[in-house]
């Protein structure tokens, strides 16, 4: 409002002034018979301009104010807009007039002055308006031709990096709940996760690096809510090359978000990690301090700290830090302990535990995936700038106690302890939280992990869990520059396009 005042103040001033030049050429002129430069004269035109324009001002706001040129529906145009400026100029001609006429010789404005700025000023206000309107025409037009602006429908999510362990596993719970899901991923480790869904109703992939800005807007297009799966997942594929990590894990965080906030997405999950608590004997809430120990919990905690620092009224961050994942997935990970120990116990017969002391919380993929579906589900007031922890109560067990798990479910493994100083994280999680506030409680076990893996590798489901996919530090070693450096900027083999969801309409 205060911006539109001192637009109108400057506007109705160069009018009146302008005026005032054009009468004062026009005296020069009958005095002289030729315009000329008469210092007498212009003094005391702009003693005349000096004496009345405060009065003009005056005059000026309160009646365009009276006539609602700052309330919050002023900028539309139309006839009866044209006729509410036409009259508003109209009165604040009328009422300068009449001051100067009360104020007598004193102001000495000649009478002729007031036509020609009232002219002056009705083209000055009704065009900048007009041409603001028909700017932002244009600006909305070029929008709406990306999808900007549109509403919606709230069944349309994005999973960003949902061709992975978890991904593949929510995006299938997502469509069973009648959501239509885009996936955006690169695909680097392969899509065989995916595959199946390609020809699924309410089901498209775009394939494409998340850290190209083409890439994310083509896929938020028409999005209700975005899920940011997409990560270099885990601390010793983080080391690997620290810059890659840093652009996947946390630039791109940020441009994600920065796309979809443009783009209306009201709800943006993230998936963090309870790796950000990183080592303390306490039970760690959501309260607690953070105290990352890796590259990859760092760029949680940063990632974190900017989502929620441009969360605004129609931008809702939602923070999941997940405990330890375990359980077949439709991409299994066996480089995530539980599922690793389970494999080597069925395939080697003997596990060797690392430590055993340290408490680590863990939490099943099915139950990650109900958790984010939850959250997508709750009203956005509770949710919204929220920050989660993802596991369960019973989830924390010391690494020894997973041994256990695994002996009691595979009787003939051998199981070896050896002494570890190399990975510090040692850590229990709350998960009160996320039970209180959602209602939300985990209902599989760590158990329940072990046999998913057991039975998956009975059925042949997994015939080598040494497969450079199952890892992802070792399928981005072996696949390096590849895997690390792909061009960023080339996207998007869409391999299915439903109606309706179609970025192209
Ligand atoms: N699995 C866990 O134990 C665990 C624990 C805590 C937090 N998390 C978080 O959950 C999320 C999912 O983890 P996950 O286990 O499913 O990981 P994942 O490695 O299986 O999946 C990551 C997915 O992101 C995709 N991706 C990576 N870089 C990309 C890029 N530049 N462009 C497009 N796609 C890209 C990959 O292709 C992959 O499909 C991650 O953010 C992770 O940090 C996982």
């Amino acid at each position: 409002m205060l911006k539109r005042m001192v637009v109108d103040v400057l506007l109705v001033n160069l009018s009146l002034a302008l005026a005032l030049f054009v009468r004062y050429l026009v005296a020069s002129w009958s005095q002289q018979g030729a315009f000329f430069v008469d210092q007498h004269l212009m003094r005391s035109f702009l003693g005349i301009y000096l004496n009345s324009a405060w009065l003009l001002t005056v005059a000026a706001l309160v009646i365009f104010y009276v006539s609602g040129f700052y309330t919050r529906g002023s900028m539309y145009i139309g006839h009866y807009k044209a006729l509410v400026i036409l009259q508003a100029v109209t009165l604040t001609y009328l009422a300068f007039g009449s001051l100067v006429f009360l104020a007598g010789t004193s102001i000495g404005l000649p009478r002729s002055v007031l036509p020609l700025g009232w002219l002056l000023t009705l083209m000055s206000i009704g065009g900048v308006r007009l041409a603001f309107v028909l700017v932002e025409r244009e600006v909305m037009r070029d929008l709406g031709a990306l999808g900007v602006g549109e509403v919606p429908d709230p069944r349309n999510v994005l999973v960003v990096g949902g061709a992975g362990y978890i991904g593949s596993v929510l995006v299938r719970k997502l469509l069973e709940r009648g959501y239509r899901v885009r996936v955006l991923d690169r695909l680097l480790y392969g899509d065989d996760s995916l595959a199946e869904l390609y020809h699924a109703e309410d089901f498209e992939l775009v394939q494409g690096d998340f850290r190209n800005v083409e890439a994310v807007v083509r896929a938020v297009q028409r999005m209700s809510s975005i899920i940011h799966l997409g990560a270099v997942v885990g601390d010793p594929a983080c080391a690997l090359d620290e810059e890659f990590t840093f652009e996947v894990n946390l630039a791109a965080t940020r441009m994600i978000a920065e796309v979809g906030k443009g783009y209306g997405i009201r709800r943006f999950l993230f998936a963090s990690s309870c790796s950000v608590y990183g080592a303390s004997e306490e039970i760690m809430d959501e309260r607690s301090l953070v105290a990352p120990l890796s590259l990859y919990a760092r760029t949680k905690v940063e990632s974190e700290r900017l989502l929620l620092s441009i969360k605004s009224e129609s931008f809702s961050p939602v923070l999941l830090r997940f405990a330890t994942v375990c359980g077949m997935s439709h991409r299994p990970r066996f480089d995530l302990v539980v599922n690793l120990l389970a494999a080597q116990a069925i395939f080697d017969k003997k596990i060797t535990i690392f430590g055993g002391d340290q408490w680590r919380p863990f939490v099943h993929v099915d139950d990650v995936a109900d958790a984010i579906i939850g959250c997508l589900e709750a009203p956005l007031a509770v949710v919204s700038g929220q920050v989660f922890n993802v596991g369960s109560d019973d989830g924390n067990h010391r690494l020894m106690q997973v041994g256990d798990i695994i002996k009691r479910v595979v009787p003939e493994v051998e199981v070896t302890v050896r002494q570890n100083a190399e990975d510090e994280r040692n850590y229990r999680v709350s998960s009160e939280k996320i039970r209180r506030m959602l209602g939300f409680s985990a209902n599989r076990t760590v158990e329940d992990a072990v046999l998913d893996i057991v039975r998956a590798v009975r059925t042949g489901r997994v015939v080598n869990y040494r497969k450079p996919q199952y890892s992802n530090v070792r399928w981005l070693t072996e696949n390096g520059e590849t895997a690390i450096t792909m061009v960023p900027n080339i996207y998007s083999v869409v391999m299915r396009m439903p109606e309706g969801m179609s970025a192209t309409g």
